[in-house]
């Protein structure tokens, strides 16, 4: 089998990457995240970090993998100039895409719960509390969430054990467009709504008197994972990529696609909560499957069909986008067994989803009947979000700009983005400076104060 033909073509890269990039991320945590954050504050610095922190270390694993062709561990190892240690940097995907999968797995299991109910036309006619009352039923219900969980394992196992990641480009090349005018509409819609101007005022009326070291460590946080950064997910993913990507614009376009969609998600959920009486911005990861479902209920009252129709299709896509973001992070703890271990693709995508299995019960779990059982005062779907996002990300990305900063040639790193000079990159002395100095500074003074502050 030749792996390399994976993501071969020059838009296979960029669809790729944009279906990891999109995904429960930009739809259910960002809004999460920037409700419990007090809102537009925290876009702001989000976005900041996009442009400063997250792309430009997007680009440096792009570079990384590319230029090693193969994997993480070996793409370390090639560019050290002698320094083979980097090469342990090969078991950061390994262990990162266990931790991730493994929660990420139960929300975009909740996904499949309510894309069936939507078949089934389970929303119509209700109230409010009933979509509160029949989601929190659902989510601490020992049995049901982890019937949806292994079934989501099931299926991103059987993309990535398959290889049929060519079959989901083609499908991901009409169904994120078809998501994107969906999210549009949507959006319209909320904007109809008889509150919205208040949703849209804390979503874009900055209060910066909200803003401290956590809401500054969410946002980094946040700007990682939208962007599956840090944990050389993209460097396994540009191991396949052609010389001929330029992989400095199709970094900017990925994050320009993908923030349009977080703030899109942000325009549908921020109006509907304010307009819906008994929702708060900061109500947490069930905001997404409470005010969606009411949206849907609100704008087509008196358009059943539609309603159904929409709600349905809506999911589906959903199913989709996080379908697209779970096989990258199976390829990324897979592909090292497969790689330097010399196992078959199904059996390295197996055991690590079985792994993945067992973890997210524990996660799914900790919404009912493991609620009480607690680390460091989290559940274990927190734990493992927090340690993601917020421990690994930020160190995974900090370690990857000193490598790509001070560890490799400069010469280097400036051909494989040129691809030996045939491609113009303008941005190279900014993109240079990011990584080499801005980029490690601001992640490890972010780090300093919130570990100052949490008193660890
Ligand atoms: N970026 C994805 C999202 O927004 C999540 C994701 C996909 C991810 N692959 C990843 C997060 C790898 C961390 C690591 O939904």
């Amino acid at each position: 089998m030749n792996d390399q033909n994976n993501f071969a073509g020059k838009i296979g890269a960029i669809l790729a990457t944009a279906g990891s990039a999109v995904g429960l991320g930009n739809i259910w945590r960002f809004p999460t995240e920037a409700g419990a954050n007090g809102g537009a504050a925290f876009l702001l610095i989000y976005i900041s970090f996009m442009l400063l922190l997250a792309t430009p270390i997007m680009i440096a694993e792009f570079t990384i993998g590319r230029h090693g062709q193969s994997d993480v561990m070996h793409a370390f190892e090639s560019m050290s100039n002698g320094k083979k240690d980097w090469r342990y940097m090969g078991y950061l995907p390994v262990i990162a895409g266990i931790l991730v999968l493994s929660y990420y797995a139960v929300v975009a299991g909740w996904t499949l719960e309510y894309a069936f109910r939507a078949g089934i036309n389970d929303f119509i006619g209700k109230t409010q509390e009933e979509f509160t009352q029949d989601f929190i039923a659902f989510s601490s219900n020992p049995l049901k969430p982890l019937t949806w969980l292994f079934l989501i394992l099931a299926l991103t196992f059987g993309i990535v054990a398959l290889g049929v990641q060519k079959g989901i480009e083609r499908g991901a090349k009409i169904m994120m467009p078809t998501l994107f005018v969906f999210l549009a509409i949507l959006a319209i819609c909320s904007l109809t709504l008889p509150n919205a101007s208040l949703g849209l005022n804390f979503l874009f009326k900055p209060d910066f008197s909200k803003v401290n070291s956590s809401t500054i460590l969410s946002a980094m946080g946040q700007s990682f994972f939208t962007l599956s950064v840090g944990i050389c997910c993209l460097c396994t993913y540009a191991c396949y990529f052609r010389k001929d990507v330029n992989l400095i614009k199709d970094g900017f376009k990925v994050a320009a696609i993908d923030t349009l969609v977080a703030i899109m998600s942000g325009v549908i959920i921020f109006p509907a909560v304010y307009s819906i009486p008994g929702l708060s911005p900061d109500a947490g990861p069930s905001l997404v499957f409470i005010t969606l479902p009411n949206v849907f209920q609100e704008v087509f009252s008196g358009l059943p069909v539609i309603a159904y129709l929409f709600s349905l299709m809506f999911y589906l896509l959903l199913v989709m986008a996080a379908l697209t973001s779970s096989i990258s992070m199976l390829e990324m703890s897979a592909a090292y067994f497969h790689k330097e271990k010399g196992m078959s693709r199904p059996k390295a995508a197996l055991i690590m989803s079985l792994i993945c299995l067992v973890l997210g019960a524990a996660c799914s779990l900790s919404f009912g009947i493991w609620q009480d059982i607690t680390i460091f005062g989290m559940g274990f779907f927190d734990l493992f979000d927090f340690l993601v996002a917020k421990l690994l990300m930020p160190i995974g990305g900090l370690l990857i700009c000193i490598y790509l900063g001070w560890i490799v040639d400069n010469k280097d790193v400036y051909d494989e983005l040129t691809n030996n000079g045939t491609i113009a990159q303008p941005l190279y002395p900014y993109f240079r400076f990011i990584i080499r100095y801005f980029a490690p500074i601001c992640i490890a003074m972010i780090f300093i104060t919130e570990i100052g502050l949490l008193k660890i």
